[in-house]
C-alpha cells in the first residue's frame, strides 16, 4: 500500500472514530446538557430577579406583592419535587401570579441549566 492512502485511511479512521465519540457523549449526556448555564444567568438576571431575587430565594423586590408568594428556588424543598418539566411549563406559560416569561425553547434550556446549577440541592 502507498503511504499517502494509508494516511488518508488512518486519517479517515481517527475521524470517524472521532465522530462515534462525539455521538456517544450527545447521548449520554443529561437532557439539560442542551442548556447553556452562563446564558441563562443573563436571561435569569433580565426576566426573573424582580421576583425570585439573585440567590432565588423568591425575595425579589417585586416579591412582595405576590400570593402566593415565588417559592424559594434555591431550597432543597423545592427541588425535591421539581422537574425540568414544570420548571419550562411556568416559564412558558406561567403558574400562579407568575405571568408567562419566555417561550423560545433555547432560553427555556439555558433557564432551566441555570437554574439546576445555581440553585440546585
Ligand atoms: C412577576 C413575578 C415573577 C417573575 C417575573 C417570574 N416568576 Fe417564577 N414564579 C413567580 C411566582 C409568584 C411563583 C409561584 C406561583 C404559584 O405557586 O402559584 C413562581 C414560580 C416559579 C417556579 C416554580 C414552578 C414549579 O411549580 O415548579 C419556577 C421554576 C419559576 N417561577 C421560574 C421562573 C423563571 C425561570 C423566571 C424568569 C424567566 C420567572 N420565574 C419569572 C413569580 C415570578
Amino acid at each position: 500500500m502507498e503511504p499517502r492512502s494509508n494516511d488518508a485511511a488512518n486519517l479517515r479512521a481517527r475521524l470517524a472514530f472521532a465522530l462515534a465519540l462525539v455521538a456517544v457523549a450527545a447521548v449520554a449526556a443529561p437532557a439539560d446538557a442542551a442548556g447553556d448555564a452562563a446564558r441563562g444567568k443573563l436571561l435569569y438576571g433580565e426576566q426573573c430577579v424582580a421576583c425570585h431575587g439573585a440567590t432565588g430565594k423568591g425575595d425579589g423586590p417585586a416579591a412582595a406583592a405576590l400570593t402566593p408568594p415565588p417559592p424559594d428556588l434555591a431550597g432543597s424543598a423545592y427541588w425535591k419535587t421539581a422537574s425540568e418539566s414544570a420548571i419550562a411549563t411556568a416559564i412558558e406559560k406561567g403558574h400562579g401570579s407568575m405571568p408567562p416569561m419566555d417561550s423560545d425553547p433555547q432560553d427555556v434550556q439555558d433557564l432551566i441549566a441555570y437554574l439546576e446549577q445555581a440553585f440546585r440541592k
